[in-house]
């Protein structure tokens, strides 16, 4: 949700701060800020709006040049987005400032218990608890004198994490924090329950961030910090203790991807650029898979291959995009693998009774990894018996790190935040992870298997074939800029992208789009269809499964006859739609398992296109985040 860098070191932070915050606006751009330690106090800019407006109070009142430094883009929950409730916090003495990403859940009477010993509260935030609950374990209640007057000099750097940790105890909810404080130059201290933080350690410096995306141009060295631990952070030295106080170690990784993976590249927006690089955001996901005696192997999932061979039920949960990968997920599973597959959004999944043990499998997929609802619905599944296999596209995430396995995606960074690449790739990886099973349980001879693995090694071909025929598809999204509504529908794995296509468009266009199974037009959406009302038809391959095609054909003429414009996405050579098209977007033959991969692109080109003609800013929507941290 919100973004969060800290840096120590010898550079400037707040010009260290902000190239951060550039990075990770993405995360949240209702307002931004940024806190240094300058001599006795720390000094804080703070604006509501994108970080430019930020910039411009920088640039009218520069900051001091310290080399300590946090700062914080912010996607509200407590609090609207104003300039009074930006981050940074601060304390009553202005000692120190803190950065917040996630939810205070008792905030309201931790608040009451402050105020009640004289702390005075500058804003509406959760967050803000936090300041001035620091401040009692550092320097006492307002107005006394305070450990700084006493011994400023002779304090050391653990007694702030000891204040970091007294004051985690007390927090209830989700929460990744940075502090800094004017005795503790050069330090920093951070903590993390269910929101991520990860330390990037360079030469001479060192940062804290809820992304590595935030200091990639300066370093490749993370270390993942653990659930519910606290770190030390100097230039050269990192420790990490749980709550209490005991050691543990993060783990270290080098993040395989440079910084210039993390900037539009001469696109105008990054949702252009990662729908572009879709070809090989799949070819990556599918490298290595299939072994010279052509078995597939999913080296990474650390599950043992008999759990794949005695489950008896999968359970995927996500959400947003990654619900419709699960979607998907369904008719492979249960086609390939034969095994029963339930679907569930991760935020109901949470508040119902699942019926899960030992023999269930739960799929969680997750681009960012850090989704709260989906990591409540993995915590869950596990405390009820079942063994848990993350898709994942965020190396040493969190939801990864809590499952028992993991498949991870390899699409590279996504900035914007309607997810594009990272839904071509978890549609790749819930197809390897079902023919697995299929493998491993003997429901897919290994000729067969090899052979769709073969179908899918040809789909970034199919996939970059298909981004070069979408200049149709863009004049038409130009022409209906204006229409109050745009339908869509599809059968069978069309019905998940008909889904995808209307969310997309309601994300990034900011208009009424909705996604039906086409079989359901009668028992009620077909009533919406009035005289030029926009359809995007999904129409299974003709050769495909023949029934599915011939009902779709059916559902086309009847819109069509009650005076639907229709946009039909179509196998090439499908000429059986011709004469119900108002415009016909052809796609590559492909299997009718598989065709998801080539008909949602169009629709993301329509959506991205569409929003753009209305004036919006499909990289950062209204009201969205990249990753949703809270419930
Ligand atoms: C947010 C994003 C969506 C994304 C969903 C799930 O709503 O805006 O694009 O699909 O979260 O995110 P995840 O990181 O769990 O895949």
């Amino acid at each position: 949700m919100c973004g969060i860098v800290a840096y120590v070191g010898a550079r400037t932070a707040h010009d260290v701060v902000l190239d951060g915050l550039r990075r990770l606006e993405y995360r949240g751009y209702d307002s931004a800020g940024i806190a240094v330690l300058d001599g006795g106090s720390v000094d804080v800019r703070r604006k509501a709006g994108a970080l430019g407006n930020l910039e411009a109070v920088l640039e009218a009142e520069p900051l001091a040049g310290s080399t300590t430094g946090i700062g914080h883009t912010r996607w509200a929950t407590h609090g609207a987005p104003t300039d009074g409730n930006a981050h940074p916090h601060v304390d009553c003495r202005r000692a120190l400032a803190v950065v917040h990403n996630g939810v205070i859940e008792n905030h309201s009477a931790l608040r009451d218990e402050l105020t009640n010993v004289g702390h005075v509260f500058g804003s509406q935030t959760d967050t803000e608890v936090v300041a001035h609950l620091l401040e009692e374990e550092l320097d006492g209640p307002p107005g006394g004198e305070g450990q700084a007057a006493q011994h400023s000099s002779s304090r050391t750097p653990e007694e702030f994490a000891e204040a970091m940790r007294r004051v985690c105890r007390r927090l209830a909810g989700s929460f990744s924090l940075v502090a800094i404080h004017r005795d503790f130059p050069g330090v920093v201290v951070g903590a993390r329950r269910n929101s991520p933080l990860v330390v990037g350690r360079g030469d001479g410096e060192a940062f804290l961030a809820s992304d590595v995306a935030a200091f990639i141009a300066a370093t490749r060295q993370a270390v993942e910090v653990g659930q519910d631990c606290v770190v030390l952070l100097t230039p050269q030295r990192l420790e990490i203790t749980d709550f209490e106080g005991n050691p543990t170690r993060g783990r270290e990784y080098r993040v395989d991807w440079d910084a210039s993976a993390a900037e539009k590249g001469g696109y105008d927006y990054f949702m252009l650029k990662e729908i572009a690089e879709q070809p090989d955001a799949v070819a990556a996901t599918l490298l290595g898979r299939l072994g010279r005696d052509g078995t597939l192997t999913l080296d990474e999932s650390r599950l043992d291959t008999r759990v794949f061979v005695e489950v008896d039920k999968i359970v995927v949960v996500a959400c947003g995009t990654a619900y419709h990968a699960g979607l998907i997920a369904k008719y492979a599973i249960e086609h390939w693998a034969g095994l029963p597959c339930e679907v569930e959004l991760a935020s109901e999944f949470r508040y119902r009774d699942p019926i899960l043990d030992r023999q269930s499998l739960v799929i969680a997929i997750s681009q960012s990894g850090e989704t709260l609802d989906t990591l409540m619905a993995v915590q869950h599944a596990k405390e009820m018996g079942a063994r848990v296999l993350a898709i994942c596209n965020t190396l040493g995430a969190t939801i990864p790190r809590e499952s028992d396995a993991v498949l991870y995606t390899r699409a590279g960074p996504e900035i914007g935040v309607a997810a594009t690449k990272s839904f071509l790739t978890q549609l790749v990886a819930v197809y390897l992870v079902a023919l697995y099973l299929a493998q491993l349980r003997g429901t897919k001879y290994g000729d067969e298997v090899a052979g769709v693995v073969r179908e899918l090694a040809a789909m970034p071909s199919k996939v970059a074939a298909v981004l070069d025929t979408m200049e149709p598809v863009r004049a038409i999204a130009r022409e209906l800029a204006r229409v109050p509504t745009v339908l869509f529908i599809g059968r069978h794995v069309g019905y998940p992208v008909a889904l995808e296509g209307a969310l997309k468009l309601k994300e990034l266009a900011y208009m009424h789009a909705e996604g039906f199974a086409a079989g359901e037009l009668k028992h009620g959406p077909i009533a919406l269809i009035e005289e030029g009302v926009p359809v995007v038809v999904v129409m299974p391959p003709p050769s495909g499964r023949s029934v599915l095609h011939a009902k779709l054909l059916a559902n086309l003429q009847e819109i069509r006859a009650r005076g639907a414009r229709t946009i039909v996405v179509a196998e090439e050579g499908d000429e059986a739609v011709r004469p119900y098209s108002d415009h016909l977007v052809a796609i590559p033959a492909v299997p009718t398992l598989l065709q998801p991969l080539v008909s949602v692109v169009p629709l993301q080109v329509f959506a991205c296109e569409l929003a753009v003609a209305r004036g919006n800013d499909v990289d950062r929507p209204r009201n969205l985040a990249k990753s949703v941290t809270v419930e």
